[in-house]
C-alpha cells in the first residue's frame, strides 16, 4: 500500500458490450488533494468513478483506493469512501436530518455516534438551521450541501463527487468550493470530482485529467496542462485543444461556454 497516492489505477478498463467506456486510464491522485475530472458528456467520467466506488466491475486493470484493490476488497475501499452521485440523492420527502439518518444506518456508523456525527455533518454543510425542513423545499445548492453532509458521515478519506455544483449559482457554488477546500486542508481528505465549469477545474483541483472517448488524454496541474499550450492560455483553450474537435454536435464548447457568460452578462 502506497500512503503517498488515494487513488492508483492501472490499465484501468470499463466495456459495455462493444463500447469501451473507459480504455486503460492509469492514474494517480495524491492523498490529500483535490482532482479533477473532465471531459465531454460520455468521457468515461462516470463510469470510471463507479469502479472506483466498486460500483461497477473492471472489464480489466485495476485500481486500489486508499490502499485496498476495488475488485478484490470492496469492503474496505467503501469503508474508506464518500460518493455524491450526479443524480440527486437525497429523499425530498424527508428532512436532513432524516435523510442523515438513513446515511447514518447505510454507513454502519455505530448508534451512539449517529447523533452527533449528524449534528456536526449540518454545522459544517451549513444546514443546522434547516435540518428539520422538508428537503423539498430546499434550493438546488442546499440539497447539494445535504448530499455532501451524507457523505462524510462516516468520515472518508476518500470523497469522489461527481458534477457537484451543476445548476448551482455562483453563490451556492463558491459555498460547496469552500467546503470542499476545507474537508482538504482541515481533514486531509482527498478529492476526486468531475466537473464542466472550467473556472472550477482551475481554482479548486491540484491536478486534472482530460477524459476523452475513454482514453486519459493529458494529466496535469490546471498551469502546467496551460503552460504546455502557450502563453496566456485558458482552461477552455486547453480543453478545447484536447477534446473540441469532438465537440461538433451540438456547437462547441467554446460557443456554450460563450452563450453562458452572455447569458450570466443579461441576468
Ligand atoms: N450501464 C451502461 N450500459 C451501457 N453503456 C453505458 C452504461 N453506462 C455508461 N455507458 C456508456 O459509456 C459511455 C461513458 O458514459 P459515462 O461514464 O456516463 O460518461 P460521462 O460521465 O463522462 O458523461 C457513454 O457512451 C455511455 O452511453
Ligand atoms: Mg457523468
Amino acid at each position: 500500500m502506497s500512503s503517498d497516492f488515494a487513488i492508483e489505477t492501472s490499465q484501468l478498463t470499463r466495456r459495455f458490450g462493444d463500447l469501451v467506456a473507459v480504455d486503460r486510464v492509469s492514474l494517480r491522485v495524491r492523498t490529500g488533494s483535490i482532482f479533477g475530472l473532465l471531459g465531454a458528456n460520455g468521457a468515461g467520467k462516470s463510469t470510471l468513478i463507479k469502479m472506483l466506488t466498486t460500483l461497477l466491475p473492471p472489464s480489466d486493470g485495476s485500481a486500489r483506493v486508499a490502499g485496498h484493490d476495488v475488485a478484490r476488497e470492496p469492503r474496505a475501499v467503501r469503508a474508506h469512501i464518500g460518493y455524491v452521485p450526479q443524480l440527486v440523492s437525497a429523499d425530498g420527502g424527508l428532512t436532513a436530518r432524516e435523510n442523515l439518518l438513513l446515511c447514518a444506518r447505510l454507513y454502519a456508523v455505530p448508534s451512539a455516534q449517529r447523533g452527533p456525527r449528524i449534528a456536526e455533518a449540518l454545522e459544517f454543510m451549513d444546514l443546522s438551521e434547516f435540518a428539520d425542513r422538508l428537503v423539498k423545499s430546499y434550493s438546488g445548492g442546499m440539497i447539494r450541501r445535504l448530499e455532501i453532509a451524507q457523505s462524510l458521515l462516516h468520515r472518508p478519506q476518500v470523497l469522489f463527487l461527481d458534477e457537484p455544483t451543476v445548476g448551482l449559482d455562483p453563490v451556492a457554488r463558491l459555498a460547496v468550493w469552500a467546503r470542499l477546500r476545507e474537508l482538504e486542508s482541515r481533514f486531509g481528505t482527498t478529492v476526486m470530482m468531475t466537473t464542466h465549469d472550467m473556472e472550477e477545474a482551475d481554482t479548486l483541483c491540484a491536478q486534472l485529467a482530460i477524459l476523452h472517448r475513454g482514453k486519459l488524454h493529458v494529466s496535469g496541474s490546471p498551469g502546467e496542462l496551460k503552460a504546455a499550450l502557450g502563453p496566456e492560455v485558458s482552461l477552455e483553450d486547453v480543453f478545447v485543444h484536447h477534446v473540441g474537435e469532438a465537440m461538433a454536435e451540438g456547437g462547441s464548447y467554446r460557443d456554450v461556454a460563450r452563450n453562458r457568460r452572455t447569458a450570466q452578462r443579461l441576468q
